[in-house]
């Protein structure tokens, strides 16, 4: 089933999960950056929310915020039981901690998975691992290769493919290409982050019947463009646009809804 098909199935089976819920599951996104990429996730984000029948409000503050009055407003949503999650849109300036900020989002009102004591995870790395299993995709003793190493798609992608008993290994921008051309070649997975457009193409050599799943968003001339060239000689790619996107606001939702059912 193509990423499309997939999240359109699963988005009518959360409908229905909402409307058995006692109330109406309610979300605060907060941004304080004005970039272009932040106004189209969130802007996805409420789309999903409208679709789904979950109550979500953005709050846009000005990029200027000083971290202390980032943090008094999130503890203000913390405190308010009307609010079952809080999403603080990452990038924010360079004078805020965003770990500070990460830290002070209560771990039960977390649906980004970010903080340590979250039961959940992040959205990117849990929409992929929901997708593949989805897909009947094995992923026990096989050889996952991820490209990237940022703590909110590399890293945590990682662990869950660990979890799920891949034989798991980060390559990153100080990998050398020899190595990059050994592990690729081998990979049974690969899930590249890295933000190059078309970083993964003809100098690599894939097993035909490898998943690659391509996270990158690149903005050009052409448009929308993946990390990965499109029709590699691979069994199963990722389209961008229309991929990896769709599951991490899927897994944004799943993840709502399961505070919502005290599950977290
Ligand atoms: N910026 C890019 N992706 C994300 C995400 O998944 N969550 C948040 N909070 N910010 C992001």
């Amino acid at each position: 089933m193509t990423i499309k098909e997939y999240v359109l199935k699963r988005k009518q089976e959360l409908k229905n999960i909402v409307l058995s819920l006692k109330r109406k599951p309610s979300l605060i996104i907060i941004n304080a950056n004005e970039d272009e990429a932040s106004k189209a996730y969130i802007k996805g984000k409420l789309k999903d929310a409208k679709e789904l029948d979950i109550d979500a409000k953005l709050l846009q503050l000005d990029k200027n915020i000083s971290q202390n009055d980032l943090l008094d407003i999130i503890k203000q949503y913390n405190d308010d039981e009307s609010i079952d999650g809080i999403i603080v849109q990452l990038p924010l300036g360079k004078h805020i901690d965003e770990e500070k900020i990460k830290l002070a989002i209560s771990p039960l009102k977390d649906v980004d998975g970010f903080h340590p004591l979250s039961k959940l995870n992040p959205c990117t790395p849990q929409g992929i691992i929901n997708y593949l299993k989805h897909e009947n995709i094995t992923l026990s003793s096989k050889n996952a290769v991820v490209i990237g190493r940022s703590n909110i798609v590399g890293k945590p992608m990682a662990k869950l493919l660990l979890k799920e008993n891949c034989n798991t290994t980060i390559l990153h921008s100080k990998t050398t290409f020899e190595d990059m051309k050994f592990y690729i070649s081998h990979a049974d997975i690969i899930v590249i982050a890295i933000g190059k457009e078309s970083f993964l193409d003809n100098r690599f050599s894939y097993k035909k019947d490898a998943v690659v799943v391509d996270v990158g968003i690149n903005r050009s001339e052409n448009g929308l463009k993946g990390d990965a060239l499109k029709d590699l000689p691979v069994a199963l790619q990722t389209p961008v646009p229309g991929g990896v996107g769709l599951l991490t606001r899927l897994a944004l939702y799943e993840n709502l809804i399961q505070i919502c059912k005290g599950e977290n």
